[in-house]
């Protein structure tokens, strides 16, 4: 057997992490070994539960063997057989399946790898129908500050992490970026809310709306925190983009497959979008796969023609994958996995309200079993930390200290600072009461290592 040693060693000299440095210290390293239910070991035998389901992604949770099954017994039968110009039974099925799960007239499902692709496909179909449909000049797309829609050089235009994007441009031109719903800070100039969907109409006369193919939302947004839309935000952002004929994309790859309490996060919010990208939750992470759900209008230039979507990924709607996701969606069928979040949000949110009593917690928000705890300098002010202070904050001290505690979830500091909580959805009040005994422990700490830190 590899000790942990030896692993962390081979892993810092040959495995290039995702958004890692490559001269990560042995020490820090984490190697995690095995995982059930809401937990995973390292190789050490340290035991954490999992407060982010990996990556937003093992919405049923580890050990499930039902999924392992499926994986095994579809590659035995068909390992592999793209999808280009043939199908397969479980993409057709899979296919088949989601269409009756998605709301409204999103009857058509295009198989990506993942959720960058996902994102990068619904702009390039966008692009490609306003071309179908006589309108060649839509090709520019709106999305939100600080969202995150994936890494492709068409996904990370829309995105809007200043962060992660300067290394890479010039990137794709005509990805416009409005605010996003951060209804805690709200910018002085704006005289309520309704001013983030304003600021949508606003970008689309400023460009032109001929020139607007569509809108990227993920229904509650990820990055700077878990934002919540305000009431009514989706309704009216589905009127402006009915007003100047633009396209609504909900990006879904976190919000789908019962992360909100509801198969699609916009049935939850209640809108109907154009097209849904997602990826992460739909294999429960027991395979890699992406799906973009796309509504009969946009699929009716391509219907019946010869018109082809010039696109698609080798491994896309990969048998063993759609064969996972098959068994993954009787999984929340069976256990009812939807029904647990939306009967259990309450308990979970309590659990973190309860944290409210410490200064340095500003804001708790989220929906589902999806939430973002904002940290504070100062609570009565909003005032923030200072880029170097967040740093010591969140990277030096709470991640780690989190993980010493025994709880993994995602210390932040795209926007504000944040900590982020994503659990699988079978969590429970046990992994409530867990989170808000490690959360307020090791927030207490940082309190008292922030007055050191100057
Ligand atoms: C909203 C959203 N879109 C797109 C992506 C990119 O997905 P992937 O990492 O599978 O490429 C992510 C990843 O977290 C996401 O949160």
């Amino acid at each position: 057997m590899t000790s942990n040693v030896e692993l962390a060693e081979l892993a810092t000299r040959h495995l290039w992490g995702q958004f890692s440095s490559l001269g990560r210290s042995v020490d820090g390293m984490t190697v995690i070994e095995r995982g059930e239910g809401c937990y995973v070991w390292d190789s050490q035998g340290t035991r954490y539960l999992d407060g982010l389901a990996g990556l937003y992604t093992t919405q049923a949770g580890y050990g499930r063997s039902e999924l392992a099954a499926a994986a095994g017994a579809q590659a035995e039968t068909l390992a592999f057989f793209p999808i280009w110009t043939y199908a397969h039974p479980a993409a057709v099925h899979l296919a088949a399946r989601l269409a009756d799960l998605a709301p409204g007239d999103l009857n058509r499902v295009f198989f990506t790898s993942g959720g960058s692709e996902a994102v990068e496909s619904a702009w390039k179909l966008a692009r490609q129908y306003f071309k179908a449909k006589g309108e060649p000049l839509r090709t520019k797309v709106i999305s939100r500050d600080l969202s995150y829609h994936g890494v492709t050089m068409g996904a990370l235009s829309i995105t809007g992490l200043a962060s992660v994007k300067g290394m890479f441009e010039p990137l794709v031109p005509g990805a416009i970026k409005v605010p996003a719903t951060n209804s805690y800070r709200l910018p002085p100039h704006a005289a309520d809310d309704s001013y983030f969907a304003e600021e949508i109409e606003q970008a689309i006369l400023r460009e032109g709306p001929e020139t607007i193919a569509a809108v990227f939302l993920e229904p509650v947004q990820n990055a700077g925190g878990c934002f919540v839309p305000p009431d009514g935000y989706f309704r009216r952002v589905r009127e402006i983009c009915d007003t100047y004929g633009v396209l609504l994309v909900s990006d879904e790859v976190i919000c789908a497959y019962g992360r909100l309490g509801t198969m699609f996060g916009c049935e939850r919010l209640g809108y109907q979008p154009d097209i849904i990208t997602s990826a992460k939750g739909l294999t429960s992470g027991y395979a890699p796969l992406g799906a973009m759900l796309v509504s009969d209008k946009i699929a009716e230039p391509f219907a019946d023609t010869d018109e082809q979507f010039l696109h698609g990924y080798t491994f896309a709607g990969h048998p063993v994958s759609c064969a996972v996701a098959l068994a993954n969606l009787d999984l929340f069928e069976r256990d009812d996995l939807c029904g647990n979040v939306l009967a259990n949000e309450a308990s979970f949110r309590a659990a973190l309200d309860d944290l409210s009593d410490l200064p340095i917690v500003g804001d708790v928000r989220g929906m589902g079993y999806f939430y973002g705890i904002e940290l504070v300098k100062d609570k009565g002010t909003k005032e923030t930390f200072t880029a170097e202070e967040a740093q010591h904050l969140l990277r030096s001290f709470l991640s780690n200290r989190l993980a010493e505690l025994g709880l993994l979830c995602r210390a932040d500091a795209r926007g504000e600072p944040v900590i982020q909580l994503s659990p699988p959805l079978i969590a429970g009040q046990a992994e409530f009461d867990t989170m808000n005994q490690v959360i307020r422990q090791a927030l207490t700490e940082a309190m008292a290592e922030m007055q050191r830190f100057h």
